[in-house]
């Protein structure tokens, strides 16, 4: 069985709710926190029992991270709501089990829903749970591929969120630069961007990491981004030791682009992975002596796909010495 801790007490380990959603009242909140319970017991089930290997579903079986989401999204369009006066129009990319989407429907429920969603079981899984609720036609939910549709102008939240366990190479930037042309000016995106670290496998801390800079999710890239940081001489042996196993630790960022995980929100690895959003992206990095003598680290993100043959290649570098 899963653990039943309340949900906003967990949740307030790894992040600030009142950052996340400081439009929300208490009992919105309490509302998310009960789809998103409600929706990873469903999931749960599934996944468990079946093992089903579906990217959406297992996803839904994390509390916190359906919480996290679950807010973000409602207050991003409560903020959308604010500042255009109007009923909302939000897309998601890649809709999964429906969590966001309910989330959304719980605060502003005239909010104008399309969910994409390419994956036929797992829109059947989100159609029933959304059935159940008499939601079902408050979202158009259309099946196919998000990096091959066109969509409506206008559209005011993006939820572009494929970045969960084991989604390195699901398509987040690829689908933002699909949908920016379709956005405004004032379009807010869930999440925003993310703030990437680069930290020792051995000491997974943002305290310990380098901060190498921020993606925004609302701009469309050009491959590869780079990112650049010093690093002080001290930390380079660490570095050296466990390069094969560095990654990337990223700060989600809300739609607002402030952050909002906490000290243990950094080290809440297991449940809160969407911080590996860019692991096994690198296209490639390099160090340079600066003139100061700290070494500064350049490192490339892919944004077409994975190449984990890059992370051995400089770690043998490494061990030969800079
Ligand atoms: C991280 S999950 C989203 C979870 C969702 N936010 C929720 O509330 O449950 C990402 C989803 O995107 C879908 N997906 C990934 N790539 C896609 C694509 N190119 N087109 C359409 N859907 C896609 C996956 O099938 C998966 O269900």
């Amino acid at each position: 069985m899963y653990p039943k801790i309340p949900l906003e007490e967990l949740a307030n380990e790894y992040f600030d709710i009142d950052t996340t959603a400081d439009l929300l009242t208490q009992e919105e909140r309490r509302k998310i926190s009960d789809i998103s319970d409600w929706i990873f017991s469903q999931a749960f089930e599934i996944v468990g029992t079946a093992q089903y290997n579906n990217i959406g579903l297992r996803c839904a079986t994390d509390r916190v991270r359906n919480y996290l989401l679950g807010l973000m999204t409602a207050n991003a369009v409560r903020y959308a709501k604010q500042i255009s006066g109007r009923e909302v129009l939000m897309a998601e990319l890649g809709m999964g089990a429906g969590i966001t989407v309910q989330s959304a429907l719980a605060v502003e429920p005239d909010t104008r829903i399309l969910a994409y969603e390419q994956d036929a079981y797992t829109i059947e899984f989100a159609e029933s749970l959304l059935r159940s609720k008499g939601l079902l036609d408050k979202v158009k939910i259309i099946q196919g591929d998000f990096l091959k549709e066109t969509f409506p102008t206008n559209i005011d939240v993006v939820v572009n969120e494929n970045i969960g366990p084991d989604l390195i190479s699901e398509p987040q930037f690829q689908a933002s630069a699909r949908i920016i042309p379709y956005t405004h000016e004032k379009t807010l995106f869930v999440p925003g961007g993310a703030d990437v670290y680069l930290v020792a496998e051995n000491n997974r801390s943002r305290k310990n990491g380098i901060l190498l800079g921020r993606v925004d999710f609302s701009r469309a890239y050009r491959s590869p981004i780079k990112l650049e940081a010093q690093i002080p001489e001290r930390m380079l042996d660490d570095f050296g030791k466990y390069f094969p196993y560095c990654f990337m630790l990223s700060d989600l960022l809300d739609c607002n682009g402030r952050r909002f995980l906490t000290e243990k929100g950094e080290n809440g690895i297991e449940t809160l992975r969407l911080m590996k959003i860019i692991y096994h992206k690198f296209e490639r990095y390099s160090f340079v002596r600066s003139p100061k003598s700290d070494y500064c680290l350049r490192l490339y993100i892919s944004l077409e796909g994975d190449d984990p043959g890059i992370v051995y290649s400089a770690a043998a570098y490494l061990k030969k010495g800079l």
